[in-house]
């Protein structure tokens, strides 16, 4: 086999987070990676309330702008850029076909994703990747990454309105896996990453061996800024400050016997709908991939801080639960000493994808 060059020297990975912009500068070495820089940074000010559906492309730029000063990298300096889409209208699978000549395969697979994703024909935009072609059979496994021209366009709008030349876009997804695969050691079996983010969360089902599998769960920080704000009849502010404490741990100065009979028990907590949708995927997977040998569950993203909440999913989804440590395979300058920041966790797997 042919062995690449290596083009560059350093790689920038950009998560654009609707609550957050993460950036993670890497230098290349002649094996592995050096952290050179990070940064993470609100895309609302402090204070000011997050509304997940306000998503105008308008907000990102600036932020995006001021971080890279910070951080001092020259936007039109940056050989290698990887940022990601996620959401609706983005979607990945792995199927499995019969074996097609490669000049056959692109308009076969154009035809398959119809099937399998749900976006219009005329708009999607289709990325594929043969994973393996299985011996006996002839089969080809290949994982699908498809999206639409808008969700692109819209991404590349905000990447040159900050200076940037849109390069290498992946899916949050794909990235979560690729973080994972880089930066901890996983034995046979299948892993659980959940990406708990602010508005969404990605559980993506990964294995060495395994079939891939991912999903978003429409929860993630904000959820639980919404039940404190009910529970304890906090205004925003408060209530995200509280969360910011006491996660789901209780605060003994403000728990008493009013907030309790304000409960609602009719509404479902934040964390039970997570649990609930992650053993509905768990099952899921059992059947289609016929792999039920889950390992363990990592938690990634900013919510992953959030206090009990480790504790809360080991305990309900009965698997063991980590926070992911998303610098394990990265070397670090002692300025920094922190490897464990899991909100940092798919900009360090966009960073770190190589094609
Ligand atoms: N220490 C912490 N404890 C609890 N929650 C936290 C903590 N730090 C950050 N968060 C929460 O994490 C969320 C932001 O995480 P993240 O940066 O992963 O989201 P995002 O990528 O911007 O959102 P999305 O992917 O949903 O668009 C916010 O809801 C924030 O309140
Ligand atoms: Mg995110």
């Amino acid at each position: 086999m042919k062995k690449k060059t290596v083009r560059f020297k350093e790689t920038v990975g950009i998560d654009i987070g609707s609550h957050s912009v993460k950036i993670v500068h890497l230098k290349k070495l002649h094996e592995g990676f050096k952290l050179l820089n990070y940064e993470i940074r609100p895309t609302v000010p402090t204070g000011i309330e997050y509304i997940p559906s306000d998503l105008r492309p308008e907000r990102f730029a600036p932020v995006i702008i001021e971080m890279l000063k910070t951080l001092r990298i020259n936007p039109k300096s940056i050989k290698h850029l990887v940022t990601s889409i996620g959401g609706d209208n983005t979607s990945i699978k792995q199927i499995k076909t019969i074996f097609l000549p490669e000049d056959e395969l692109e308009s076969a697979l154009f035809f398959e994703a119809k099937k399998h994703i749900p976006i219009s024909g005329t708009d999607m935009v289709l990325d594929y990747q043969v994973l393996s072609v299985e011996e006996k059979t002839n089969n080809m496994n290949i994982l699908l990454a498809a999206t639409s021209k808008d969700v692109l366009n819209e991404h590349s709008n905000i990447l040159v309105s900050a200076g940037l030349n849109p390069n290498l876009v992946d899916i949050d997804s794909l990235a979560v896996a690729n973080s994972f695969a880089l930066n901890a050691f996983a034995e046979d079996g299948v892993y659980v990453l959940l990406n708990l983010g602010a508005h969404r969360s990605n559980m993506v089902i990964w294995g060495p061996d395994s079939k891939l599998f991912a999903r978003d769960i429409p929860y993630g920080g904000y959820n639980f800024t919404r039940d404190i704000m009910r529970r304890r009849q906090l205004e925003w502010e408060d209530a995200e400050k509280h969360k910011l404490e006491y996660g789901l741990l209780d605060n003994p100065d403000v728990a008493n016997v009013q907030t309790i009979s304000m409960l609602d028990i009719s509404e479902k907590s934040t964390e039970d709908s997570i649990v609930d949708e992650v053993r509905r995927s768990l099952r899921f997977y059992v059947k289609e991939a016929g792999n039920s040998d889950f390992r363990k569950l990592y938690l990634m993203g900013g919510t992953a801080k959030l206090k009990g909440l480790q504790e809360y999913i080991q305990d309900k989804v009965a698997l063991p639960t980590e926070l992911f440590m998303p610098f394990i395979n990265v070397e670090m300058p002692e300025k920094f000493q922190d490897k464990k920041d899991p909100q940092l966790a798919l900009a360090i797997g966009l960073a770190m994808r190589m094609e």
